[in-house]
């Protein structure tokens, strides 16, 4: 590996972690007397193009959403100007503490992929390094308590500063080679997330009664989904599930509607079980799993819509809320600050 000078790192972030990779990757990097520049790549900027000479280390940082990068992250790789420079891809995962360990999450396909699409524009990829950070997807549980955090923020702090070193030396670093066979494993999953797990996650957030309309979510997502529909915030299938909006929510009025999750899941099996019964007796598992995930997408679509409209109604909002694990205090919510 050739001797960098320069680094110019890129990230996309929801509720830090990445940016807090960023900034420690720009730090060592700093302190070695060498020149850091840190782009976001929400910020839709490109002054970054005029920064990259044959002398940096191209950097990208970027959480994984549903064993992949999030799309806009995939977006700007995709349409990354062809270069030669060395790179290093890396990631920011569900980090849970059990005891004094950390349970790693799942890269899944994000590092495969993107490596391809790079070396195919003429880049040479040094480094694929995972970071196992506090899990922010507070959809799916509650937010990891402070020590918690606190520990795992430590972990990795100093295993970054190994990998700078490493980097530095002039050695390659593929860290994530040992999860290469559980990435494997992951990928058709990864692909039903992008086609449908997205859309799901997208069309559950609802501001409950406690939102004030500061807008404050709409003005810092970072894929302009939300926009004000019948005097309230409201989610469009451009959502990237970042948990910006709901971890940044002053009165925390941001919520996941589990209720309506529970509805559609219900309705979508009885009706695909009469479907398959009656009409469809010898349908392949696929077609079955197609109609299944049509069916459920249709629902989502408008019942998320109707659900909207009757917010507005006090007693509905009321009982919304109740239905949200994420309504409730111990439920907590997440936001990385800075080591
Ligand atoms: C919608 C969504 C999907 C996620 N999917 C995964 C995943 O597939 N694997 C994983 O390890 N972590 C997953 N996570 C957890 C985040 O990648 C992780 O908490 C990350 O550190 C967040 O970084 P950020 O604070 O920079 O946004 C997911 C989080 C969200 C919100």
């Amino acid at each position: 590996m050739k001797q960098f000078e320069k680094v110019i790192i890129f990230y996309f972030s929801g509720t830090g972690n990445a940016r807090m990779i960023a900034s420690w990757f720009s730090a060592c990097a700093l302190e070695n007397k060498l020149s850091c520049r840190i782009f976001n790549i929400a910020s839709k900027e490109n002054l970054y193009l005029k920064e990259i000479d044959s002398k940096s280390l191209i950097v990208f940082i970027s959480p994984i959403h549903g064993f992949n990068y999030p799309k806009i992250t995939s977006d700007f790789i995709r349409n990354f100007p062809k270069g030669t420079n060395q790179v290093v891809l890396m990631n920011t995962r569900a980090g849970i503490k059990v005891g004094n360990i950390i349970i790693p999450g799942l890269t899944g396909i994000a590092f495969f992929v993107s490596s391809c699409i790079l070396k195919k524009k003429g880049y040479s990829i040094v480094g694929q390094i995972p970071f196992d950070m506090p899990s922010n997807w507070l959809s799916i549980h509650p937010a990891l308590r402070k020590d918690s955090i606190r520990f795992i923020y430590e972990k990795n702090y100093n295993r970054m500063k190994s990998h700078f070193e490493k980097l530095y030396s002039g050695k390659t670093d593929f860290t994530s080679d040992k999860d290469m066979i559980q990435d494997l494993l992951i990928s058709p999953i990864a692909l039903a997330y992008y086609v449908i797990g997205r859309d799901f996650f997208a069309k559950s957030y609802y501001a409950s009664s406690k939102c004030n309309n500061c807008n404050l979510c709409i003005r810092q997502c970072p894929v302009q989904a939300i926009s004000i529909i019948n005097a309230r915030p409201f989610w469009s299938l451009k959502c990237e599930s970042c948990m910006k909006c709901m971890n940044n929510c002053p009165l925390q009025a941001i919520e996941t509607t589990h209720g309506l999750w529970l509805i559609i899941i219900v309705l979508a099996s009885t009706a695909c079980s009469f479907l398959f019964q009656d009409l469809l007796t010898n349908a392949p598992w696929i077609i079955r799993f197609l109609i299944f995930n049509l069916i459920l997408f249709i629902l989502l679509l408008v019942l998320y819509r109707v659900q909207h409209w009757i917010l507005s109604n006090k007693f509905i909002a009321k009982i919304i809320s109740l239905t949200s694990l994420t309504h409730y205090k111990f439920w907590g919510r997440y936001k990385a600050n800075q080591k």
